[in-house]
């Protein structure tokens, strides 16, 4: 149904008795049962300060995964080492051994106990039901792997003309120097911002999230299971404060790759900024960050797809998308209708504990997010703007409901400002106001990420397309604004979201490289 996959209708559910749901119970208990105890790795060897974090789920807090060890200066610094050494021999053997032991991590992945295993990780440490994780650690990770090799051979042919008694060529050398790749907490397949580097020949310092480091572990051991070799991908857990800054002050750094907030890419970028004179080459600075993502609706809307589309896009993996729908501009026509069906679906939702296939929603990330969240929601009750929803609990884990909020200030921080869970700002605007309530979605925040329109009336769909043109780096009309697919719909913005160079694809990965043009007469 149009509803799917909302509450039971999880595949898995229906697969309950299948060997699929016996692989994912097993591989749960497995992890429940295991101390991870997670260390940096450096060429290949496990690096200990002996500084550590739990490593929580985030739905039971009670329930400790492992120990998380934290690098610090130090680390970090031998890790840049450990890439320039192998940076020597990586990025000069033919491609075909470099893909191999991707390829065969994609495949291990796609068919294998791997599969089971890295999704039971994402559901007990990102707190995501088993379709949310399948979709991301299994599906994503594959296609991004597969994607990468098809990628490089794709930018591989691109070459120049040549003339009579003269043989053009470019050679799409690696960078010179070494990648920092810091990945986000909410998608454990954006750990391909380390692995698309690493195909193309870079060697790679790579700080994943503190709260995503035990699916960064396992990444890194199925790539290892995998034949990588050591010190390609050294990996560093710590603070962005312990890392960065030995990191982005080295003068070997040849290109940062981010995905995170828009507050820390631009701090970022300020620390290349400051050190711009020290670095042997420009470092290039590709990220992915924050988004304010709209549904607009026209009132010649669909309002069944219209109402699905906001609660898959607002609710799945509990908002925490950069591309969530999370402000609505609503026809005043629509809005009675469409507010009652926003209001039953979200009443049909079932909160808690993702390894439960009746649950929808699980668990925001950690109490620092759910502390955030509180305090917004809080302040949306005392404002009124709570149509449904509005509470978070943390007795047993970091919960927050999903909720529906109308705010009649169309630049209320509610509606303007990243909450980063699932929670839905509506503003209803006049049906005669169209050409207005578009300038609106265009001017009231700093994102371009993405964005949808719902209309039938194909003028309308036209005005929007016209008037939104860098509203979103992704546009999706009558359909949610989330979901994108590798190779389907290239995914990345522009303004305060991104460098828009699109994940998944030859543009992204061909900022890793340093072509050289070579012209031989003969
Ligand atoms: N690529 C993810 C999506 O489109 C973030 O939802």
């Amino acid at each position: 149904t149009g509803l799917f996959p909302i509450g039971p209708t999880d595949p898995y559910a229906f697969a309950t008795g299948s060997t699929e749901r016996a692989e994912i119970a097993a591989a749960l208990d497995e992890i429940r049962n295991t101390d991870f105890q997670v260390a940096s790795n450096i060429a290949g060897k496990e690096v200990r300060t002996g500084r550590t974090m739990a490593i929580q789920a985030p739905h039971n807090h009670s329930q400790k995964l492992g120990e998380l060890d934290l690098a610090g200066p130090s680390e970090t610094q031998a890790a840049i080492d450990a890439s320039l050494d192998a940076a020597r021999w990586w990025g000069t053997l033919p491609w075909e051994e470099r893909v191999a032991p991707f390829l065969k991590a994609a495949d291990m992945l796609e068919h294998g106990p791997w599969r089971a295993k890295l999704n039971a990780a994402t559901m007990l440490e990102l707190s995501k039901t088993t379709y949310q994780a399948d979709i991301d650690a299994a599906c994503e990770t594959v296609d991004f792997i597969r994607a990468n090799v098809k990628n490089m051979l794709d930018m591989y042919e691109t070459q120049p003309g040549s003339q009579a008694g003269a043989w053009n060529r470019i050679e799409y050398r690696p960078l010179e120097g070494f990648v920092f790749a810091v990945t986000p907490f909410n998608f454990t397949c954006m750990n391909n911002l380390a692995f698309g580097p690493a195909v193309l020949g870079n060697t790679v310092v790579w700080k994943p999230a503190e709260s995503a480091s035990l699916v960064a572990h396992l990444s890194l051991q199925l790539l290892r299971e995998a034949g990588l070799p050591d010190g390609v991908i050294n990996v560093v857990y710590g603070t962005g404060g312990d890392v960065g800054p030995t990191a982005l002050g080295n003068e070997h750094l040849a290109a940062v790759h981010f995905t995170g907030s828009t507050g820390t890419f631009q701090h970022m970028w300020q620390e290349v900024g400051k050190n711009v004179g020290t670095y042997r080459n420009y470092p290039r600075v590709v990220g992915e960050t924050g988004g304010k993502d709209f549904i607009l609706a026209h009132p010649s809307a669909d309002l069944e797809a219209l109402a699905v589309a906001c609660i898959r896009g607002a609710y799945e993996f509990q908002g925490q998308k950069c591309s969530a729908a999370s402000r609505l501009y609503v026809p005043r026509s629509l809005w009675p209708r469409l507010k009652d069906r926003l209001v039953a679906l979200t009443e049909q939702i079932k909160v808690g504990d993702p390894t439960d296939p009746e649950v929808y929603v699980g668990a925001v990330i950690n109490s620092r997010q759910h502390a955030k969240h509180t305090e917004i929601l809080a302040r949306a009750r005392a404002e009124k703007a709570v149509v449904v929803g509005g509470n978070t609990d943390d007795s047993i884990g970091w919960f927050v409901d999903p909720t529906i909020l109308e705010v009649t200030d169309p630049h209320s921080p509610l509606i303007t400002e990243e909450i980063f869970a699932p929670v839905l700002t509506t503003y209803v605007y006049e049906d005669s106001d169209w050409n207005d309530v578009l300038r609106l979605v265009d001017t009231s925040t700093p994102y371009g990420l993405t964005g949808a329109v719902f209309a039938e009336d194909r003028r309308a769909v036209e005005e929007a397309d016209a008037a939104l043109r860098y509203t979103a780096g992704n546009f999706y009309i009558n359909d949610k604004p989330t979901g994108s697919v590798v190779g389907q719909q290239p995914f990345g913005g522009a303004r305060a979201s991104g460098t828009n160079d699109k994940a998944g694809t030859v543009w992204n990965l061909i900022r890793f490289a340093s072509p050289r043009t070579t012209k031989e007469n003969h």
